[in-house]
């Protein structure tokens, strides 16, 4: 079968390489073997084959084959699994080895695709609903109860979309930060309810302030980190929390300059890769048929920038990063 890989870490476009590898073994008993059609190129698979600059105590081992999420056609199961069968639809994460053809799964990490659902759809149903949930309940654990001004940056990623539809439905007081005036206009257009700033104006720190009614936010939920993490928490009223919850930019912080004592400021991080082991399996029930509820009713919140064979993975590399990309770059690959 085909894959991608990666002998040591370094930029994708320069350590990744298309390989011959065995099909996996199996499936053992409690496991089905998936034919994967599709997998996203999320900003963190890249983060990992960089083998995460400024933390290297996260790196992966290597030779490593990326990717933890993906949807396919289900060609084996294995012995006592009883609700699933050959020739179904599905959707599976955590499941590390994603960018390959095929991929053994333990069942209950799969989950059918709904009727009715696209394969595009269903490649992306499960990192990001469930990345959104992650960060809801850590913004209601934030609040205590009295709901205040949110921050968000990286307003324009698939993730802040997913946050800026909830935060209408839910009627949280949203505020969209972006890097540019075009995501700004891209995103104003989008979500005309929500006010959008981008942090590429002079004055973006005091039209924050005036979003947040003058008193700053309660909480930021954060994408970017890096050298932002000092404005943001500028941005923060006192007793405010800082959540971060991926590393899009360059930099660094020291933590002594955020005023954390006298301000009462609280910075957390949250990851979807700790679903699976923060969650009894009847809360990761629930919240996958929230994906799936979300897939089924909302397409439009899973936009795809582009699709690739998995030989052209260094264009989907090259595109997943391109500035002003809206939606996130799959690789496919054959039925058959
Ligand atoms: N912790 C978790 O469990 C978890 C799970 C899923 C995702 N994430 C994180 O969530 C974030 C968004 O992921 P995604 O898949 O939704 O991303 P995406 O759709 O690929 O979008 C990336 C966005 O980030 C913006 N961006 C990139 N570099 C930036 C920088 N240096 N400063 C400001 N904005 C920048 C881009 O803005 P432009 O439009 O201006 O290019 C774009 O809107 C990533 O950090 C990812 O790692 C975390």
């Amino acid at each position: 079968m085909r894959a991608i890989a990666y002998d040591r870490h370094g930029r994708a476009g320069q350590v990744l390489r298309l390989s011959e590898q065995p099909a996996p073994a199996g499936p053992a008993a409690g496991q089905v073997r998936v034919r994967v059609l599709s997998r996203p190129v999320h900003p963190g698979d890249l983060a990992g084959v960089e083998g995460f600059p400024g933390v290297p105590r996260q790196r992966f081992a290597t030779p490593r084959i990326p990717g933890l999420e993906g949807m396919g056609v289900i060609e084996t199961v294995g012995d006592g699994v009883r609700e699933l069968r050959a020739g179904q639809r599905v959707a599976f994460f955590p499941v590390p080895g994603a960018w390959s053809e095929l991929v053994t799964v333990p069942a209950d990490l799969v989950v059918p695709v709904p009727e009715g659902v696209g394969d595009e759809t269903a490649a992306l149903m499960l990192v990001n609903p469930l990345t959104l949930l992650s960060l809801l309940r850590a913004v209601e654990d934030a609040q205590h109860g009295q709901a205040g001004p949110v921050v968000q940056t990286a307003a324009g990623s698939s993730v802040g979309k997913l946050v800026g539809a909830a935060a209408l439905r839910h009627g949280i007081p949203l505020v969209n930060l972006v890097r540019s005036a075009t995501g700004a206009q891209a995103l104003r257009q989008r979500f005309p309810g929500l006010p959008t700033i981008s942090t590429a104006d002079a004055d973006w720190r005091t039209q924050v302030k005036d979003a947040t009614g003058g008193r700053g936010a309660q909480v930021v939920l954060d994408a970017v980190g890096g050298s932002l993490t000092g404005e943001l928490a500028g941005l923060l009223a006192d007793g405010g929390t800082l959540i971060a919850y991926g590393g899009l930019g360059l930099g660094s912080t020291p933590l002594e300059s955020l005023a954390l004592t006298p301000r009462a400021l609280t910075v957390r991080g949250t990851s979807v890769l700790q679903w699976t082991a923060s969650c009894t399996p009847g809360e990761r029930a629930e919240d996958v048929a929230f994906a799936a509820r979300l897939a089924a009713t909302a397409p439009e919140l899973f936009e795809v920038a582009a699709g690739y064979d998995l030989a052209d993975f260094a264009q989907a590399v090259d595109h997943a990063r391109r500035p002003g990309k809206s939606g996130t770059v799959l690789l496919t690959s054959p039925a058959s």
